[in-house]
């Protein structure tokens, strides 16, 4: 798959950057080269394989999103890549070498640079016999026209997505996932990381030889967020119920009955108690309540993609099937779906789809006639600021 462009240090002295100028003039030569684009996205990540070599997962410490194009383009030219939706799974310790010599000028600067960081980590976990088997260094680009549905070019570039939502680089929507379901492989998640079905009873019988069991957490297509991201300011009470690429947004708190979905989540504080369903987004200042849900897409037939804003709650077993503006509340154990009949406070029946999107509603069902009513809420909920400071 690489068509490696890349020349050592002796036939290209500029391949050795001593100073910022160096590195200036390599990245804008490699930019200039013909078809060069420079990606929307890049990581490098370590893949887990399975026996067979088939990949099961990638790990992306620090993802790139329409940053770093210096970076990108030092690696782009160690690959020998043209930049569209390019994986490489060919490093070695002698193109990370080769690579850090790009990077000689910032040596000491003082800063932090990450991608830097994960490439000299790399460099370890590739060196030292007692690595983890069956990891391997990736590097993988999403391009800026990234039209077609992308999760179809491989599972590192599925992970890559579900990084790039999970670390808030982009929010839910705002990157293609369209076909991620058929191309993540269906892993075993395990306290050995995941572990493909073929390879189960082996691994089984190794961990019963080393009188460590093998726990296995579940099988599923999308891991536990926590196992690869750690997201600032969120307390996630329960690690199972947070899938990668779930996007949290600061001050966030998922209680144990809590669960968010892949491409999905909440936009700044919230309080999940209850479940978030993948393509949901919820504003800040609002509260799933225990048991509630809001309908997704995945399955179902619903087609409505469904949005919460600022300051709503959806109360304990509620659940809502219609978009919300600001300020909305669902009165505990009341589920408005989109065909819903509504009362509204002048007389009129509506289909609560005709809602959707609006702020300032209360839903509640009479309890003496049953008719689900919509009033004009006196006020609107407030979350308690002790519960979300997450440090
Ligand atoms: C819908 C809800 C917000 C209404 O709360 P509220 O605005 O404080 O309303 P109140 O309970 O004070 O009731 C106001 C009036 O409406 C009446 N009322 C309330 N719910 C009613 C119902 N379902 N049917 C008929 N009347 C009702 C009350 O009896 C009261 O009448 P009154 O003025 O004659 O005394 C509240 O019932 C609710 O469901 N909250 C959700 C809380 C929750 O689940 N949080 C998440 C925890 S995990």
């Amino acid at each position: 798959m690489s068509h490696r462009l890349h020349r050592s240090i002796e036939e290209d002295p500029l391949s050795t950057c001593t100073t910022k100028n160096d590195f200036t003039d390599f990245v804008s030569q490699v930019e200039q080269g013909a078809g060069y684009v420079r990606p929307r996205a890049f990581g490098i990540g370590i893949a887990s394989l399975s026996s067979t070599g088939a990949l099961l997962d990638t790990w992306f410490p620090f993802p790139n999103h329409e940053a770093n194009y210096g970076t990108a383009a030092v690696l782009a030219e160690a690959f020998g890549y043209t930049h569209r939706h390019a994986t490489f799974y060919n490093f070695s310790v002698s193109v990370i070498d080769d690579i850090l010599t790009r990077f000689a000028w910032c040596e000491g600067d003082g800063t932090t640079h990450h991608n830097i960081v994960v490439l000299k980590r790399l460099r370890t976990l590739l060196l030292h016999s007692s690595s983890p088997t069956g990891k391997v260094g990736v590097v993988c680009f999403i391009p800026p026209d990234d039209h077609d549905d992308g999760a179809r070019h491989g599972v590192a570039d599925a992970y890559l997505r579900l990084h790039l939502l999970s670390h808030r680089l982009v929010k839910p929507h705002g990157i293609k996932l369209n076909d991620i379901f058929s191309t993540l492989p269906n892993n075993y998640w395990t306290n050995e990381g995941p572990i493909a079905e073929e390879d189960l009873e082996t691994r089984r019988f190794e961990a019963t030889a080393r009188r460590y069991p093998l726990l296995v957490h579940g099988r599923d297509k999308f891991p536990p967020l926590l196992d690869y991201v750690q997201p600032t300011g969120v307390r996630i009470a329960d690690a199972s119920r947070v899938r990668l690429g779930a996007y949290l947004g600061q001050g966030s708190t998922v209680m144990h009955e809590g669960f968010v979905n892949f491409n999905a989540g909440t936009l700044g504080v919230s309080m999940v108690e209850g479940r978030i369903s993948s393509g949901v987004v919820v504003g800040t200042n609002s509260d799933i309540g225990g048991g509630a849900s809001i309908m997704g897409t995945l399955s179902g037939g619903g087609k409505m993609i469904i949005s919460i804003g600022e300051h709503c709650l959806i109360g304990a077993n509620g659940g809502i099937g219609i978009s919300l503006g600001d300020r909305c509340t669902i009165e505990a154990g009341l589920y408005v779906t989109a065909s819903t009949k509504v009362l509204l406070e002048d007389g009129t029946v509506v289909k609560a789809a005709t809602l959707s999107g609006h702020s300032d509603m209360l839903f509640i069902r009479d309890s003496q006639s049953g008719a689900v009513n919509m009033r004009r809420p006196k006020g609107h909920v407030t979350l308690n600021d002790t519960l979300h400071k997450n440090t």
